[in-house]
């Protein structure tokens, strides 16, 4: 599936967004290795806090359904945002976790514009899985 279709998808995700406070409505498509879209859309709080991001709710929806990490192909997103929107830090973070570092990042508007990153260009020197791995027997 190619960048502009992952980011159709993304756009149908966003149909859903839960966003009473901020009305910003963000979208997220994630495609597996079998060729299988998840969608996620944000999911707004009034306590705001527990607000969950579109692309985190594709993540732990996939994860949920039984997908393994590392064996996501891309993740499209998108905004009604002038330029192509860009993932908050807690995002990244979660991308870090669950994604390979090259896995490809497309992000989008609602006006058709599109820019593609990685999940390691996304967080350059992020603390990860082997870093805690690492530091485990030092204490
Ligand atoms: N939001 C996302 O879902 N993804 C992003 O990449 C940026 C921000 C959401 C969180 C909140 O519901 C709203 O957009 C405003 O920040």
């Amino acid at each position: 599936m190619d960048s502009a279709l992952l980011l159709q998808e993304a756009i149908k995700a966003r149909a859903n967004a839960y966003t009473p406070y901020s009305h910003f409505g963000v979208g997220a498509a994630l495609l597996d290795k079998n060729g299988h879209v998840h969608h996620g859309c944000n999911v707004e709080n009034a306590a705001y806090g527990p607000t969950n991001c579109a692309e985190r709710t594709a993540l732990f929806r996939a994860i949920a359904d039984g997908h393994k990490a590392g064996s996501f192909k891309a993740m499209a997103v998108v905004g009604n945002t002038d330029g192509p929107i860009t993932p908050c830090g807690v995002c990244r973070q979660v991308l870090v976790e669950l994604c390979d570092p090259d896995m490809k990042i497309i992000m989008g508007n609602m006006k058709g514009d599109m820019t593609e990153t990685t999940v390691r260009d996304l967080l350059p020197g992020a603390f990860g899985p082997s870093d805690l791995e690492s530091g485990k027997s030092k204490n």
